[in-house]
This record gives structure tokens, sequence and C-alpha cells, in this order.
């Protein structure tokens, strides 16, 4: 099977769903924060922190390039649509889905995650991820062949929704 690209903001269920689906196709998750964490050697707070967001965006970038090789399901981190680079590498890619929600929601599940520390997102306001989350919507938009509406919907609804799709 092809693999299945999962984009979409921070709280949009790129884990979970990816988690799922790998589940129903017997198949492997490759999720992005484990696997940068792994590189990078620190958590990606700690990292933001000692190198700044540039630097992680380089290393997000050779982890896009090498997890396109991977079969699998690929569960991305919110910000790899920022570089136009990423977004061709996600165009030419046939199974790329934009979990959405609107932005209440996403806020509301991102301040719930107390396992996660996300820079750009944990302790701000949500006008704060607003100004974050705004700008990035039209590059999920164009990176993306489905999107997908994620809110008020279970998870075992949304992984059916992309079954149907790809
Ligand atoms: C980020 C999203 C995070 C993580 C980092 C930066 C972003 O991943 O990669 O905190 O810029 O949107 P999740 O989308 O999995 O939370």
């Amino acid at each position: 099977m092809e693999n299945i690209v999962l984009i979409g903001f921070m709280g949009a269920g790129k884990t979970t769903i990816g988690r799922l689906l790998a589940q129903k196709l017997n198949s492997k998750q490759h999720d992005f924060d484990e696997i940068l964490v792994e590189q990078i050697g620190m958590s990606i707070a700690d990292y933001f922190d000692h190198f700044g967001s540039e630097a992680f965006r380089e290393i997000e970038t050779k982890v896009l390039q090498q997890s396109l090789q991977l079969n699998g399901i690929i569960s991305t981190g919110g910000g790899i649509v920022l570089k136009e680079e990423n977004r061709q590498f996600l165009q030419n890619n046939p199974n790329v889905i934009y979990l959405q929600a609107n932005l209440d929601e996403l806020v509301h599940r991102v301040v719930l995650d107390k396992r996660n520390v996300r820079p750009l997102a944990t302790s701000k306001s949500p006008d704060e991820i607003r100004e974050v989350y705004l700008p990035r919507v039209p590059l999920y938009e164009e990176s993306a062949k489905f999107v997908i509406d994620t809110t008020e919907k279970t998870p075992d609804a949304i992984v059916q929704e992309i079954l149907d799709k790809v």
C-alpha cells in the first residue's frame, strides 16, 4: 500500500488518527515528533530553547524526506507546511490528508493535552495560537489532496472517512 500522510495544526489528531489507521490497515505508523525527539536527542521544547525554530525546521524537512520513502502512516508535525520545499514534497504524494478542526476545538485539545509541551502553543493564549494558525490554513489546504473536518467526530468515524477516500 502507498503511504498515507496526515497533516494539520497541533491538536488536529494526527498522532491519534495515525495510530488507529495503522492498526486498522495492519500497517506501521511513523510519528514525526517521536522520530524528531530520537534524532535530536532531547525534547522538542528544549530544542527550540537551545537552537531555535529555524534549526528545528531544517531537521523536520530531513525527516519528511526520509519518511516519504517509508511505507505506512506518516503523522507529521503541525509546522511541516511552512517550507515551500516541504509543500512541494507533499503535493507530489497521492495520499496527503489535511485533518481540519475549528480553532476553538484545536485550542481546547492542545490545552487538554498535558503530555506534549509545544513551544508554539503550550502556555499561549487563544489569540496567540490563532496568530500561528491563521496563516497556516492556506498552506495545509494547498499541500493536501483531501481535507477532513474532524470537529465533533469520533476517531473511528474519521478513520473510516479517510479509508473511503484513499
Ligand atoms: C509544531 C507542532 C508540533 C511540533 C512542534 C512544532 C508546529 O507537532 O512539531 O512543537 O509548529 O505546529 P504536533 O503538530 O504533532 O503537535
